[in-house]
C-alpha cells in the first residue's frame, strides 16, 4: 500500500485515492513484468508529491530506487541528469564507472562516449544486473532533462517492459522539452475535488474563515500548490475575512507572484545566493559557494530555508528549491544584468570544467567576444568527440553569434553546418545556415563554408566536380604552409579526399596531393585514407604499420568520425574484423537518430566485412537498415556502398534481378557525374552476376573496368576486392597469361603481405593461372592447407571448387569429391545457389548422383531462421543470438518456435543433430 503522507511530511496526500490505486497496480506488476509510466499534469498539481510516495513504496517493496530531476536553465549540460540518476545510489555509481560506455558519457573518463542507443543499453544492462533486486527509476520534471539524458532515458523507458524493472516520470503539461514520452502509458493527474480541496485547507489552515476558504477553493481550481501557498500570501485580516481578497489572476502566475513577494522580503545577500543557485541548477554547494565568494556566504541561506523556499538535502548535500516555481520566481525577479553577473561568477567557479565555463560565459555575454566564442567552439569540439552532435551544433551556432568579425561568424556558422551535415545528418539545414553565412560575410572564403557547401552538394546532388572546385579553391587561399591543427582546414582536406575518391581521376588527385605537400604535418586519418584506402596498391610497409597502430589505439575512441575514417582506411586491407566492436557501436548509434552519418558508414563498412566472412543474413539486415536511413534522409551518395555489398550477396545467391537493379542504379548515377568509385561498384557487381551465371567473357569485360588486367591502376583501391574474380574470369576465357600478369602485378605491389586473405587469394590466383592442371591442383591444395583459410567461407569454398575441378580433370575423382562436397556444403549454407549447383555439377561428373539441395529445410527455412538455428545449435542463448543478429531475444525465440516443427524436433537439444542431418548431402 502506498503511503499517503505528502513529501514535506506535514499531513498526508489528500484526495488521491484513485491515483494511488492506479500507481499501486503499476508497482505491483514491476517485479514480474517491468514497465514505465508517465505522470502528467499542471504545475503544482502534485506530481512530485505522488512520485515521492511511489518511490517510498517501491523501496518498501525491496526495489532499488534511482532518482533524477530535470532542471530548468541546464538543458546544455550533456548527460547531467543521467549522471545524477546513476550516482544517486553508491553501488550503482561505482559499477557505472567501470562500464566504458557510461564512464565516457558521464565524464568519469575523458572520451569514450558512444551513441545514445549504446548508452541506453548500458543503463538497462547495469540496472538489470542487481541480482534479484528490481531497479526502479524515478524521473521528476522530465520536461527539463538535458538533451542527451532525455534521449537516453526515453529509450530506457521504452525498453523496460518485460525486464522486471520500472520507471516512473513526471512531466509538466504544456512544457516543451527533449524527453519524448510517446509510447509510454500515461497517467494524467487531475485537480483535486472540491471536497478534497476543502479537507486540505481545513487541515493545513484550520483558522481560515469559511468564506475565505470557499473563495480559495474556487481560486485554486483543485491545485494543491495553490491551496497551500495562496493562504500563506494572505494577510492576517484577509485570512479572517475582515479585508477583501485580491482580484483573481491566472493561477500559475499568481502562485509565482506569491513566491515572488516572499523572495522580495529576503535580504539582498540571500537573494543573490538564490539567484546563483537557480542558475547553477544542479544544487552543487561547492560551486555555489565559490560563485558567491566575496559577496555573501552559505550562512545567508538560513532565512530562505526558514521561509520554506529552499532546503539542503541531508543525504546528497545538494541545495534544492522547494518548488520549481520558486526557482522561476527567483530568476524572473532578477535583472538581466544581475543574471549575466551570476553567469560570469559561475564561469569562474567552473574554471576547471571548460564546457560549463564556456556555456556560462556565453550566457553572460551581451557583446560579441572572441575569447568566449573560441571557448564555446572548443566545447563544441568536445561534444562532437563525445558523439553529442546536436549539442555541438548548438554551441557552434552560439559561438557564431558571439563572434566579433563577419568572417569568424561565417566560419563558425559554416562549421555548424558541416558538423550538422557530417554528424547529425541534417543536410536539410545546411542551405539555410549557408545563406546566413553569405549574408553576414558575402566575401567569406573560409574553408568551413566550402566544406559545408561541398558536403551538401555531394550528399544531395552528387556534384563531384563543383565540390572539388569549391574545396580546392578555398584551400588554395589559405596561408602556406598549411597548419592542420586548424580543424576546419583538416576537415576541408578530408572532404576533398573523399571527393577525389569518388571522382577517381588523376587531375582531381593532383590538386589534393599538391595541397598535402604544403602541410606542416599530416594527421594519421588523412594520411591513411590517402595511402591505404585511396591507393592501397601503392602504400608502403610503413603505411600499413601506421594503419595497424591506429587500429590498435581505436578502443577508447568515441569520436564516431575517427572510427569510420580509420575503418575506411583498413577496408581494402581486410582490417575490419579487428574493428568490429567500434563499428557495431557506431552503427547502432544511428538507431537513436544521433550521429546518423557515421552510423550509416559504419553499417556499410561492417557489411563489407560480413561479406567476406560469410555473415550474410546479418549483413542483409545491417545494410538494409543503413539504406533505410539513407532513404529517410535522402542521401543517395552514402547509399552506394550498402547497395554494392547487397548486390554482391544477391549476385552470388542467384537473385540476379535485385543485383542488376542496384548495378543499373549505380551506373545511372555514376555516368552523368563521372563518379568513378560508384562505377567500380557497378562493374564489380556485374562481374559477380556474370561469374555466378557462368558467363565468363562478360565477367572478364566488367572486371576490366575496375582496373585493366595486369595492372593496379592508380586510385583503383577497389581492385583489391576483385582479384579472384578477375583472375577466374581471365582463366576461364582462355586468358591464362593475363591472369598470370595480374598476379604478378599484385605481387610487385607487395599485396600478399597486406593481409592473410589477400595472401590466400593471391596464392589461389597464381595456382589458377598455372600452366598445367597438376601444377594448379598442387598450388590450390597448398592454399587450402593453410590454417584459418575457412575464415572467408565464400572465397574458401571457391578455392575448394577450383581444386576439385582440377583434381577431377587430373583423374583423382575420389579426392576431388572431398573438396567438391565441402564446397557444395559451404555454398549451400551461404545460400549461394548458383555456386552450389556448379559444385554439384562437378560432383555428378565424378559419378556422384546429384545431392539434394543443401540449404537445410529447403525453402521452408528462411536464411535468417537457418542462421538462428545454427547459432542456437552452438549453445548460444537467445540473448546472445539476438545481440549478434540485432534482434530482440523475443524475436529469436519466436523464430526458434517456428522452426522446430519444420525441422521435426521439439527441443533445442535436438537442434544440432537435426542440422547435421540436413547438412549431409
Ligand atoms: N494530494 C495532496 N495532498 C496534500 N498535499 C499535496 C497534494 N498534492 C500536492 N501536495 C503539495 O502541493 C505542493 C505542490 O505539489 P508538487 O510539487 O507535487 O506539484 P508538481 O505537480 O510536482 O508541480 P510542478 O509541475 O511545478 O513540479 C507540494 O507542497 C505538495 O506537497
Ligand atoms: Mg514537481
Amino acid at each position: 500500500m502506498i503511503d499517503r503522507s505528502s513529501d514535506d511530511g506535514d499531513g498526508s496526500l489528500v484526495g488521491r485515492e484513485a491515483d494511488i490505486k492506479r500507481l499501486g497496480v503499476f508497482l505491483a506488476g514491476i517485479p514480474r513484468h517491468g514497465g514505465s509510466l508517465a505522470l502528467v499534469g499542471e504545475p503544482g498539481v502534485g506530481k512530485t508529491a505522488l512520485l515521492a510516495a511511489v518511490a517510498q513504496e517501491a523501496a518498501a517493496m525491496g526495489m532499488l530506487v534511482l532518482h533524477a530531476v530535470g532542471v530548468q536553465y541546464r538543458a546544455q549540460a550533456s548527460y547531467g541528469a543521467l549522471r545524477q540518476l546513476l550516482t544517486s545510489v553508491p553501488e550503482i555509481h561505482s559499477r557505472a564507472a567501470r562500464v566504458p560506455a557510461l564512464a565516457g558519457a558521464l565524464g568519469f573518463e575523458r572520451g569514450a562516449a558512444p551513441g545514445h542507443d549504446v548508452v541506453a543499453e548500458a543503463v538497462v544492462a547495469l540496472a538489470s544486473d542487481l541480482g534479484d533486486i528490481p531497479a526502479f527509476l524515478v524521473l521528476d520534471d522530465a520536461q527539463w532533462l538535458d538533451r542527451a539524458s532525455a534521449f537516453v532515458l526515453g529509450q530506457v523507458a521504452r525498453r523496460l517492459p518485460g525486464t522486471g524493472m520500472g520507471l516512473v516520470c513526471a512531466i509538466r503539461l504544456g512544457e516543451e522539452g527533449f524527453f519524448d514520452h510517446s509510447g509510454l502509458p500515461l497517467h494524467e493527474l487531475g485537480p483535486l475535488s472540491e471536497a478534497a480541496s476543502d479537507e486540505l485547507l481545513r487541515r493545513r489552515f484550520p483558522a481560515l474563515a469559511s468564506r475565505v476558504r470557499r473563495r480559495l477553493i474556487a481560486d485554486a481550481e483543485g491545485n494543491p500548490l495553490a491551496l497551500l501557498e495562496l493562504p500563506a500570501a494572505l494577510t492576517e485580516s484577509q485570512r479572517t475575512a475582515s479585508q477583501a481578497l485580491p482580484k483573481r489572476i491566472p493561477l500559475t502566475q499568481r502562485l509565482q507572484s506569491t513566491f515572488a513577494s516572499r523572495i522580495r522580503t529576503l535580504p539582498p545577500a540571500t537573494r543573490h545566493l538564490l539567484l546563483v543557485a537557480a542558475l547553477e541548477g544542479s544544487g552543487n554547494m561547492l560551486v555555489v559557494r565559490r560563485a558567491v565568494a566575496g559577496r555573501c556566504s552559505l550562512k545567508h541561506l538560513a532565512s530562505a530555508e526558514r521561509m520554506q523556499l529552499v532546503h539542503v538535502d541531508d543525504t546528497s548535500g545538494r541545495l534544492a528549491f522547494r518548488h520549481s516555481l520558486i526557482r522561476s520566481a527567483v530568476v524572473d525577479l532578477s535583472t538581466s544584468d544581475q543574471r549575466r553577473n551570476v553567469h560570469r561568477a559561475l564561469a569562474e567557479a567552473w574554471i576547471k570544467v571548460p564546457e560549463q565555463r564556456a556555456w556560462h560565459l556565453a550566457q553572460a555575454a551581451v557583446e560579441p567576444d572572441e575569447q568566449i566564442a573560441a571557448l564555446l567552439e572548443e566545447a563544441a569540439d568536445v561534444s562532437a568527440c563525445r558523439g553529442d552532435g546536436p549539442n555541438a551544433v548548438a554551441a557552434l551556432v552560439r559561438a557564431a553569434e558571439l563572434s566579433p568579425t563577419g568572417s569568424a561568424y561565417a566560419r563558425r556558422l559554416a562549421k555548424a553546418a558541416y558538423v550538422g551535415a557530417n554528424l547529425t545528418g541534417d543536410v536539410r539545414d545546411v542551405p539555410r545556415l549557408l545563406d546566413d553565412v553569405r549574408q553576414a560575410a558575402p566575401d567569406a572564403e573560409s574553408p568551413a563554408v566550402a566544406v559545408a557547401a561541398a558536403l551538401y552538394l555531394l550528399n544531395s546532388y552528387g556534384d563531384i566536380d563543383t565540390a572539388h572546385r569549391l574545396l580546392s579553391g578555398a584551400i588554395a587561399l589559405q596561408p602556406e604552409p598549411y597548419d592542420l591543427d586548424d580543424a576546419t582546414l583538416l576537415e576541408a582536406l578530408s572532404t576533398l579526399l573523399m571527393v577525389c575518391v569518388h571522382g577517381g581521376r588523376r587531375a582531381l588527385w593532383s590538386d589534393f596531393d599538391t595541397a598535402l605537400s604544403k602541410c606542416t604535418s599530416v594527421p594519421d586519418t588523412l594520411h591513411l585514407l590517402r595511402a591505404t584506402f585511396a591507393d592501397p596498391a601503392r602504400a608502403r610497409p610503413a603505411d600499413w604499420d601506421r594503419l595497424d597502430a591506429a587500429i590498435q589505439a581505436l578502443p577508447g575512441t568515441s569520436d564516431p568520425v575517427r572510427i569510420v575514417r580509420i575503418a575506411t582506411s583498413g577496408a581494402y586491407a581486410d582490417r575490419l574484423g579487428e574493428m568490429e566492436e567500434p563499428l557495431r557501436l557506431t552503427a547502432r548509434g544511428g538507431l537513436s537518430g544521433q550521429n546518423i552519418f557515421p552510423a550509416i558508414q559504419a553499417s556499410f563498412l561492417w557489411s563489407s566485412h560480413a561479406w567476406f566472412t560469410g555473415q550474410w543474413p546479418e549483413l542483409r539486415q545491417v545494410a538494409q537498415q543503413g539504406l533505410r536511413w539513407c532513404e529517410e534522409l535522402d542521401y543517395p551518395l552514402r547509399s552506394w556502398t550498402g547497395k554494392f555489398v547487397l548486390a554482391c550477396v544477391y549476385a552470388v545467391c542467384g537473385d540476379y534481378p535485385a543485383a542488376r537493379g542496384y548495378a543499373d542504379q549505380m551506373d545511372q548515377w555514376a555516368g552523368s557525374r563521372r563518379g568513378h568509385a560508384v562505377g567500380c561498384y557497378a562493374a564489380h557487381a556485374r562481374t559477380l552476376i556474370a561469374l555466378s551465371q557462368g558467363d565468363f567473357e562478360e565477367a572478364y569485360q566488367h572486371a576490366g573496368k575496375i582496373t585493366p588486367p595486369g595492372t593496379f591502376a592508380p586510385f583503383a583501391g577497389h581492385a583489391l576486392w576483385a582479384i579472384l574474380d578477375q583472375v577466374e574470369a581471365a582463366v576461364r576465357t582462355g586468358r591464362r597469361e593475363k591472369a598470370a600478369d595480374h598476379v604478378r602485378a599484385a605481387r610487385d605491389a607487395g599485396l600478399e603481405a597486406v593481409s592473410p586473405r589477400l595472401n590466400m587469394v593471391l596464392l589461389a590466383s597464381a595456382a589458377l593461372a598455372a600452366e598445367s592442371d597438376d601444377e594448379a591442383a598442387r598450388g590450390l591444395g597448398e592454399v587450402l592447407a593453410v590454417q584459418g583459410a575457412e575464415r572467408w567461407p565464400f572465397d574458401h569454398a571457391r578455392i575448394q571448387l577450383y581444386h576439385g575441378e582440377r583434381l577431377r580433370r587430373g583423374k583423382a575423382p575420389a579426392q576431388a569429391r572431398k573438396y567438391l562436397s565441402a564446397a557444395a556444403e559451404t555454398f549451400g549454407r551461404l545460400g549461394a545457389h548458383p555456386w552450389t549447383e556448379r559444385a554439384n555439377k562437378e560432383l555428378r561428373a565424378c559419378g556422384i548422383p546429384t545431392p539434394a539441395r543443401t540449404l537445410p529445410g529447403g525453402p521452408a527455412l528462411t536464411p535468417q531462421q537457418w542462421e538462428i538455428a545454427r547459432l542456437a545449435a552452438t549453445g548460444l542463448t537467445n540473448k546472445q543470438i539476438g545481440k549478434r543478429l540485432l534482434l530482440s531475444p523475443r524475436t529469436v525465440s519466436t523464430h526458434l518456435y517456428q522452426l522446430f516443427p519444420k525441422l521435426g524436433i521439439t527441443s533445442r537439444a535436438a537442434l544440432r543433430d537435426a542440422l547435421e542431418q540436413m547438412d549431409r548431402p
